[in-house]
């Protein structure tokens, strides 16, 4: 078959450069490699990252940073859906960089808590993934988690079936729920779930016979799905400990009261960190599951009074961090909004340093009260705050599409912001940064297509983060294929000129060639 782009030469070119027909003409330089993302706008949905050779379609990070040094790593972030239709070009778990481009983009689902984790003494990536916010219930949801290695291979999926009673007694086939899913240093995870239950309600002037969702956390094995613990928030809290207020919920089993609302939940050895939204509460439990201290963000709960700005309020990803006999620090992404309590307070990464054993003498003490200053960000829901290695701190604002890494010093050293998507449009449950090193299974996808007198080729690799260069081979026919130089990495795809008929790269890690691209022609 005859190339399009000979047609394109012979009337362009003089007869000597259509004798080389199958070389590099001279005109077709490989070049440095250029970076090749298109930017599609159009409103109302958000800008995002469109490639020729695969089919993602990443949001364009809106960048500002104040040039102070960034913290290693890659972005875990999961967007998904908060006003359909408007709101997003790609629903997925992603992995980026801190410039906004696309490493890493996984199954179009609605996913949370897409994050590194160790298991077994490796490396792997865990998420959530399932359904959410469907019918009465609101805020929580039903799936399994995703184990990954450092190919992308699904090594794992747990799969709980925990017997839950829902609002409209839809079964679900999976039953974790989408707050948590944190795989332990034992090999085990730990998953939250809820569970429509009827408890007696007139201490908050419910009816005797009302129905909550009781907030229920389970330890797993994550090969065999059996189950090692459980915990149910209902026998252990009163239900007045509740800021939520009951708003003409609890009536029936249709309209559960959230009165705990689990969002977090971490193992300090064989005890467990407990996070409760809407209690406005951290419990700290022993390995039976009996409270061993709480800490209230407007009382202090077992400690002294919070000072001013150790407030907290609709709190979540409660983060132990230091932990000694004498003391332990909390990090939270203290929300401070809900839907009915908004406006007043921004939203805050708090550290908090707490004395052991707690005494009411003693008021914890505020370590880390982030904010922007140029920027106040009300956050109704969702959220997380990693503080991470070299102390710089990543906050992933949940409900509004924005993330923002402060340094480890002054609470206000805003280092890098990236918003994501308009307010209110896209949620991204929690966002996490890690140092993360994968070399998908998979072939590095190429395409070639005209560019005018040249050829143009595009190559990008999912998943792949040590790729340096792409060295590229051409010829005339799929099968005569030599070697015409390396062109530099330059993000998810790369663009390359191209002088010969047909194409094909292969990645070059570590100053070695290895996965080969499918081959190419024009
Ligand atoms: C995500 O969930 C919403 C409902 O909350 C649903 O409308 C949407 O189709 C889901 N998206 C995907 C990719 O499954
Ligand atoms: C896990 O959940 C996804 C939906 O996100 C579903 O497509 C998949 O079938 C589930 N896997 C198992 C093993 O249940
Ligand atoms: C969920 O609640 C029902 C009562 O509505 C109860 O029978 C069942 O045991 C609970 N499930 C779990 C896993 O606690
Ligand atoms: C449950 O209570 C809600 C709120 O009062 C009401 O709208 C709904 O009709 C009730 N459902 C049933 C099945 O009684
Ligand atoms: C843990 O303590 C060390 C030493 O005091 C300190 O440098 C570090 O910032 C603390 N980490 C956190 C997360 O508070
Ligand atoms: C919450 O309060 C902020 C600040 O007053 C406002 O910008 C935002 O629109 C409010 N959100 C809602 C859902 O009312
Ligand atoms: C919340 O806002 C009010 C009103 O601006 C202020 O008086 C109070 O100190 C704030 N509380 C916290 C914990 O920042
Ligand atoms: C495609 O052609 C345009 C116009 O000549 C040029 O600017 C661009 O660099 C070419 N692309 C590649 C990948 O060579």
């Amino acid at each position: 078959m005859v190339p399009v782009i000979a047609a394109v030469v012979l009337a362009a070119l003089p007869l000597a450069q259509i004798a080389s027909c199958g070389s590099s003409p001279p005109s077709c330089p490989l070049g440095p490699g250029l970076e090749s993302a298109e930017i599609v706008n159009t409103p109302p949905t958000w800008p995002y990252q469109k490639f020729k050779s695969s089919p993602f379609t990443p949001p364009q990070f809106r960048i500002t940073t104040n040039g102070q040094p960034l913290a290693p790593g890659l972005l875990f972030i999961t967007p998904s859906e908060q006003t359909p239709e408007v709101a997003t070009s790609d629903v997925a778990p992603l992995i980026m960089t801190d410039a906004g481009q696309l490493v890493f983009n996984g199954p179009i689902v609605n996913a949370t808590n897409f994050r590194h984790a160790v298991y077994k003494g490796k490396n792997i990536l865990t998420y959530w993934s399932g359904i959410s916010t469907a019918g009465a219930n609101i805020g929580h949801g039903y799936g399994n988690v995703t184990f990954l290695d450092t190919s992308y291979n699904e090594i794992l999926t747990v799969c709980p079936k925990l017997g839950l009673v829902t609002p409209d007694n839809t079964e679900y086939s999976c039953e974790a729920d989408l707050h948590e899913s944190f795989t332990t240093d034992g090999d085990t995870i730990i998953v939250s779930a809820y569970n429509a239950t009827q408890t007696d309600l007139t201490s908050v002037g419910g009816p005797k016979d009302g129905w909550i969702f009781d907030c229920l956390f389970f330890e797993i094995e994550p090969e065999t799905g059996k189950i090692l613990f459980q915990w149910s928030a209902i026998e252990h809290v009163p239900v007045t400990a509740s800021q939520q207020p009951l708003a003409g919920t609890g009536l029936n089993q249709s309209v559960p009261w959230d009165w705990f609302h689990i969002n977090s939940i971490v193992n300090i050895g064989d005890e467990y960190l407990v996070n409760s939204r809407h209690t406005w509460t951290t419990f700290l439990l022993t390995s039976q599951g009996e409270i061993i201290w709480q800490i209230q963000g407007n009382t202090g709960g077992d400690f002294g009074p919070l000072p001013e700005n150790g407030h907290f309020r609709w709190q979540h990803h409660a983060s132990p961090h230091n932990i000694t006999k004498d003391s332990i620090t909390l990090s939270y992404f203290n929300n401070y909004n809900s839907a009915i309590d908004n406006g007043t307070n921004q939203t805050t990464g708090l550290e908090l340093l707490l004395s052991l054993p707690p005494k009411k003498s003693v008021s914890p003490i505020v370590l880390k009260d982030l904010a922007d200053p140029n920027e106040a960000i009300f956050a109704e829901s969702q959220g997380s705050a990693e503080i991470l290695p070299n102390g710089n701190t990543i906050m992933n604002y949940g409900q509004i599409a924005i993330l923002k890494e402060y340094g480890p010093n002054s609470n206000s050293d805003v280092r890098w912001t990236a918003q994501f998507a308009g307010p209110n449009l896209v949620q991204s449950y929690r966002g996490f940064k890690h140092v993360w090193h994968a070399t998908p299974t998979t072939c590095p996808d190429l395409v070639v297509e005209n560019n005018g007198t040249c050829g143009a080729g595009y190559v990008s690799w999912n998943g792949a983060t040590d790729v340096t260069a792409w060295a590229v081979y051409e010829g005339p026919t799929n099968n005569q294929l030599s070697f015409v130089g390396n062109v530099g990495y330059r993000g998810f795809e790369t663009a390359f000129t191209v002088g010969g008929e047909c194409v094909q790269v292969a990645a070059v890690i570590d100053g070695k060639e290895c996965e080969r691209s499918n081959v190419a022609c024009i």
